[in-house]
């Protein structure tokens, strides 16, 4: 328990701010230990929506003062209870402390929620009235943003005689996701494949995947992803493959034709 007690300090000394109000305090800081559970539970939100980030805690003395902190890499949010009313708050715009008196939960809502929000939220409760000054809990909650692949299927220019086709899963997070060809319902060797996967701006993925095609049948891109309920299947039927090679005939008569009526044109000019 006593080591407990150290990493507890240490933890609190990474906040700079708490840190420096640790060492601005008169009162030594008093580890109840039996209030302090290091449970953390996970919650998986969908990017633009939002949480909330229990702190678990009742207070039990109507008539105590304290300070209540939401902390992620820096502190989001604090509020300070004292005269048995709230007094001060000072959140982040996206921050929000919610008090349930009937309740008497303790929570903060936390809204909009971006990718590199994604990480491990801390709600701390510390009393200050009456002195010394003791940390009552300290609750942790992992918050998992998750954003769905957007998949399509299409041809990519058509080198030769067969298209080639390209399965693009975008902007998706986090970065595990399973992306393979189907040729009339059966797996492909993923050696045939060629794919590209890169992360974007805003921190999501993208993965594209080419095969080249060696016959006009049904081809198929089958994409999974912790954000689905079951795999997306996309299916490039042989009417789209005939289409295809026929506007490659179409433009390879055009191109025919323009370069026919080009070398025409210098004949003529070098004859006059
Ligand atoms: C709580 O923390 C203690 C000491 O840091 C550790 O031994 C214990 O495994 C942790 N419990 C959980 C549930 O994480
Ligand atoms: C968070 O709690 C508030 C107040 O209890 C509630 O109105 C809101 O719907 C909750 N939000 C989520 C995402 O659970
Ligand atoms: C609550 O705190 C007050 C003042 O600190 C004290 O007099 C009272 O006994 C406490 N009540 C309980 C139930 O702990
Ligand atoms: C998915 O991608 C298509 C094509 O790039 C785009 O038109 C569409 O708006 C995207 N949908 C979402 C939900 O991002
Ligand atoms: C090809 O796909 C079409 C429609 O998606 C389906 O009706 C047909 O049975 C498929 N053919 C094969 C050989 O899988
Ligand atoms: C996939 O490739 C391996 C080795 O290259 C080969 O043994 C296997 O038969 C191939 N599977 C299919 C379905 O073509
Ligand atoms: C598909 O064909 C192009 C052009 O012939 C070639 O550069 C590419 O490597 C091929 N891709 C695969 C996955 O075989
Ligand atoms: C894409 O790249 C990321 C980061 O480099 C990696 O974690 C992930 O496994 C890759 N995904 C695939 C499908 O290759
Ligand atoms: C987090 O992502 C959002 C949107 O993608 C961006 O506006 C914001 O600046 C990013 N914040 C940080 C700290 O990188
Ligand atoms: C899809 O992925 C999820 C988790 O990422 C997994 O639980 C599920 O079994 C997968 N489904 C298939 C059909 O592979």
């Amino acid at each position: 328990m006593k080591f407990l007690k150290y990493e507890m300090i240490l933890s609190k000394c990474n906040a700079v701010t708490t840190c420096a109000w640790m060492l601005l305090s008169l009162f030594p800081v008093v580890i109840a230990e039996d209030a302090l559970f290091n449970s953390s539970s996970i919650q998986t939100v969908h990017r633009g929506m939002s949480v909330n980030i229990s702190c678990n805690y009742k207070p039990s003395n109507d008539s105590d003062g304290f300070t209540v902190e939401l902390h992620s890499n820096s502190k989001l949010c604090s509020v300070m209870k004292s005269n048995k009313s709230w007094i001060k708050q000072s959140c982040k715009d996206h921050c929000r402390f919610v008090w349930i008196p009937e309740t008497v939960q303790m929570s903060f809502e936390v809204s909009n929620l971006q990718i590199n929000d994604t990480g491990t939220y801390k709600c701390v409760v510390t009393r200050l009235i009456p002195p010394p000054s003791q940390l009552l809990r300290e609750e942790k909650t992992f918050v998992q943003v998750i954003v769905p692949p957007n998949v399509s299927v299409s041809h990519e220019g058509a080198l030769g005689e067969f298209p080639t086709i390209v399965c693009r899963s975008e902007g998706f997070y986090p970065s595990a996701l399973e992306q393979m060809w189907m040729r009339n319902g059966e797996f492909q060797n993923a050696s045939l494949t060629y794919s590209i996967n890169k992360t974007n701006p805003d921190g999501s993925f993208t993965l594209h995947s080419f095969l080249n095609t060696s016959d006009c049948v049904n081809y198929s891109c089958w994409v999974n992803h912790s954000t689905l309920s079951q795999p997306t299947i996309l299916t490039l039927t042989p009417a789209d493959c005939y289409e295809n090679r026929d506007w490659y005939k179409e433009n390879g008569w055009i191109v025919f034709v323009t370069s026919a009526l080009f070398f025409l044109t210098i004949l003529i000019i070098m004859i006059v």
